[in-house]
Parts: C-alpha cells; sequence; structure tokens
C-alpha cells in the first residue's frame, strides 16, 4: 500500500505564514484589505493567513472548478460561486493554496483586475513552476515545490485529504490505495 509522504511540516508552514503575514502587513500598513479566498483549496490557507493580519481586513470567496475530480487541469476555468463584495478602488489580495498550470490564477486575475480595483496582488502558498502553461507570478508566495500531486492543509485528491494539518505528496499511480502512514520527508 502506497504511503503519503510529508512535505512541509506543520511547523514549517505556520512559520511561513507569519513571514507572509508580516510583508503583507507591511505593504498594506494603513489600507484596508479585500481578502478574496479561491475554494475550495485556499480555506485553510487562508483562515491562518488573515488571523497573522493586523490592517482591518473583509473576507470573501470565489469559487472556480478547472480540475474536477482529476488531477490534470481541463484547461477550462468555471466560476461557479462570485465574489459579494464590490471590487472597484479597493486593495484586493487572491489567496491561492497552489499556482500549478497558472491557469486559474491568470482567469481569476484578469477577471478582478476589469473591475477596477485600487490594488491587485496575489498570495500563494505553494508553487509548482514546473507546470506552468501561462506566465503567471504570485506576489507572496511560501513554498516553491517540485511536481509532486500534493494533498493536505487545503488540497484534496477526489476531495479528500483537504483537513490534513500539513502538506504530503501522493506516490504517483499509487492514489487509490494511499494510507496515512507515511512519515517519510522528501528533500525539496
Ligand atoms: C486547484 C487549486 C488551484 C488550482 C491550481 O483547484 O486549488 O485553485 O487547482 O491549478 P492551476 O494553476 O493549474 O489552475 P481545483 O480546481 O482542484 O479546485 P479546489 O480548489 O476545489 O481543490
Amino acid at each position: 500500500m502506497g504511503k503519503l509522504e510529508v512535505v512541509l511540516t506543520e511547523s514549517e508552514i505556520q512559520k511561513k505564514i507569519d513571514e507572509l503575514a508580516d510583508r503583507i502587513n507591511r505593504d498594506y500598513a494603513g489600507k484596508e484589505l479585500l481578502v478574496v479566498g479561491i475554494l475550495r483549496g485556499a480555506f485553510i490557507f487562508m483562515a491562518d493567513l488573515v488571523r497573522k493580519l493586523e490592517v482591518p481586513v473583509v473576507v470573501d470567496f470565489v469559487a472556480v472548478s478547472s480540475y474536477g475530480d482529476a488531477t490534470e487541469s481541463s484547461g477550462i476555468v468555471r466560476i461557479i460561486k462570485d465574489m459579494d463584495e464590490s471590487v472597484a478602488g479597493r486593495h484586493v489580495l487572491l489567496v491561492e493554496d497552489i499556482i500549478d498550470t497558472g491557469l486559474t490564477l491568470k482567469y481569476l486575475y484578469d477577471y478582478l483586475k476589469a473591475r477596477g480595483p485600487a490594488s491587485l496582488r496575489v498570495c500563494t502558498l505553494l508553487d509548482k513552476p514546473d507546470r506552468r502553461q501561462v506566465d503567471f507570478q504570485s506576489d507572496y508566495n511560501g513554498f516553491t515545490i517540485p511536481d509532486y500531486f500534493v494533498v493536505g492543509f487545503g488540497l484534496d485528491y477526489k476531495q479528500l485529504y483537504r483537513n490534513l494539518p500539513a502538506v504530503y505528496a501522493l506516490p504517483p499511480g499509487g492514489e487509490e490505495e494511499t494510507c496515512l502512514q507515511g512519515q517519510g520527508r522528501r528533500n525539496l
């Protein structure tokens, strides 16, 4: 049976979130921030991040789907739930769990930019640059990782594993039989 291998521990993730929040607090000092989480994957990262922010924060969410239950992106981004807040004239921070092909963030960035925010930046926990199909860079990125299929801390495989407190790699081909016995650690 395959094992989930720890890629990033809880403490590594929390330390990184502290660093990201420090930068965001400095950059947005004196401003109100509209933090927009991309469901479903960003919900845990965003919950931890906003609790470290010291500027006035309003939260909102968009839900999109590009992967469905597949491990490969369909390449088509669909908005399932739009924002409730208006974007015009506001400082907007899009929060995402991972940039892979870049299709999701590129689409949403362009979509929100067209609504006239005062500023628009992106904060991501993970970046897999090897997988990029469109040019897109995060303004605040936590970790750059190799092309593992990762789960945990909000990230899923077939909607499972989002609740795991750390980030794990799914062994290639072993997805259906994976269990949570792995205590190994990959070098990044
Ligand atoms: C995942 C992830 C990002 C997106 C990144 O979402 O949460 O939103 O893929 O991939 P990309 O850079 O190739 O677009 P998914 O569609 O699996 O939905 P989820 O957030 O509900 O897990």
